[in-house]
């Protein structure tokens, strides 16, 4: 039905080992680079629209151009594979089913920016793609395809070498500042910005942080050229997807598709969808940090960054999370805010106490203890999180929260006692509350 390229997870079967990567075409694309010059190659990766795929969409040919050139020190490039955010799982298929055009796109990324060594940090509650993506690497080092081995096998001086990093099992490990600390053997607390990475990384020194599909992609737009990549998917947000579906369908999984896809074609016709034919009551676009969309206005929705930000919400890490009509909205608020309340590091004061208080509330609410008047203080704490913390963890928290009560508010109230500081006020003026306010205070 769809006619979208396999870039990331080509159809090919037991292509993790080394022999049959490179049977269809494997390290291809690096010696294709090696006829470039380095900024040639950055270029390349500038013109083909490749935005990073961990969350925050940014330019990757752009990110790579912030590195400073020449060798006088180290450099460093980390793979974040982390991917610990609720309803995002479509790095550990790369790791399961090409872990060596990871490792392709790394000596890519590597050569021109002039790296010599990465790390790929991976969660460390992924002990099997752990393992696997250490056995693609201890092959490919076997091989040649890095490390001393790499001058023999590719010609010329470059080598890279690649470390594949145990990640220490909490989901803020996976802020690029925080992996680095944590690389470094620190507890993973996110740093101030600036500087930035690129100027002081990785024991102080320059390093980019790229997720794990942003450098698989790359040696596709070298292959394909990035003319061919940009055409490929929505204008600004050029080339395929791998989206993990999740929630009420009937196929749930990770499949890749180009962006600007039809939200209700990966529902319906990709996913199957929803069991019994229930309605769509929520889709929670890219992972539990984005805001909701409602079931009813996910008509014509395109899974791109520049048409969601324009619903108020984002791609993010293209995770879908579709609930039915069944689904009780502020259960789910409440679970998604004890997630980002038990990940906060605690750094910083908005983020800590806000956090609390979002999941404290909810639970009142949830328990029908609350009043209307906790739903806005609810949107209060929000909005007093929002873009006063260290790291985005703090955004992370704040959007859903809000993004649910904007979206179902009716949901929230329904569950709320009387305004009983409204009703309190009165009998203790002795003054008689009216019907009108007393009904008013009940809403
Ligand atoms: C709390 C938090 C967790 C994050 N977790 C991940 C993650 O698991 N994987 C990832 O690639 N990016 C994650 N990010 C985004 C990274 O900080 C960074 O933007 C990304 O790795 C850059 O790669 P890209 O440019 O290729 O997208 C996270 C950000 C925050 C604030
Ligand atoms: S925003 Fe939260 S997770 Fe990020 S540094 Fe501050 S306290 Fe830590």
């Amino acid at each position: 039905m769809y006619t979208a390229p396999h870039l990331v997870l080509p159809k090919i079967s037991n292509l993790s080992d080394l022999n049959v990567y490179t049977a269809n075409g494997g390290y291809a694309a690096y010696r294709k680079a090696l006829t470039m010059s380095p900024d040639q190659v950055t270029d390349e990766v500038k013109r083909s629209g490749l935005r990073g795929r961990g969350g925050a969409c940014f330019p990757t040919g752009l990110k790579w151009s912030f590195m400073p050139k020449g060798n006088d020190k180290p450099k460093y490039l980390a793979i974040n594979g982390d991917e610990s955010e609720p309803g995002s799982f479509k790095d550990r298929q790369i790791f399961e089913d090409n872990p060596h055009q990871l490792i392709e796109g790394i000596l890519i990324a590597g050569y021109a920016m002039g790296i010599s060594k990465a790390f790929i940090y991976i969660r460390g509650e992924y002990h099997k793609w752990v393992d696997l993506m250490q056995k693609a690497v201890d092959q490919a080092y076997a091989a040649g395809y890095i490390g001393e081995g790499m001058k023999k096998t590719f010609g010329g001086d470059y080598t890279i070498d690649i470390v594949v990093h145990k990640g220490a099992g909490a989901y803020i490990c996976g802020e690029e500042t925080s992996l680095m600390n944590s690389l470094e053997g620190d507890r993973a607390y996110p740093r101030y910005k600036p500087p930035f990475p690129a100027n002081k990384g990785l024991w102080g020194m320059p390093t980019t942080i790229n997720n794990v599909e942003t450098i698989a992609t790359v040696p596709a737009i070298l292959t394909i050229g990035a003319d061919t990549y940009a055409g490929i998917g929505a204008k600004g947000h050029a080339g395929t997807l791998l989206y993990g579906i999740s929630g009420h369908v009937n196929k749930p999984q990770v499949v890749e598709l180009p962006t600007g896809m039809l939200l209700t074609d990966i529902i319906y016709d990709v996913c199957g969808g929803v069991p019994g034919g229930r309605a769509v009551k929520a889709v929670i676009p890219g992972g539990s940090s984005m805001p909701p969309l409602r079931g009813d206005e996910i008509e014509g929705v395109r899974m791109d960054e520049e048409s969601l930000k324009v619903l108020g919400t984002h791609i993010g890490t293209g995770g879908i999370m579709v609930m039915d009509d069944t689904t009780d909205i502020v259960k789910v608020t409440l679970r998604i805010a004890h997630f980002y309340h038990h990940e906060s590091c605690g750094q910083c004061t908005p983020c800590r106490e806000g956090c609390g208080w979002m999941e404290k509330v909810l639970h009142r609410i949830d328990h029908g203890d609350a009043t209307r008047s906790d739903i806005d203080l609810l949107l209060s704490v929000a909005s007093q999180i929002e873009g006063h913390t260290i790291c985005a963890l703090g955004d992370a928290a704040a959007w859903p929260v809000r993004g649910f009560i904007l979206k179902f508010r009716d949901e929230f109230e329904a569950r709320c006692k009387p305004d009983r500081s409204f009703v309190s006020l009165n009998v203790v003026h002795g003054r008689r509350a009216t019907a009108g306010s007393l009904v008013e205070s009940m809403r």
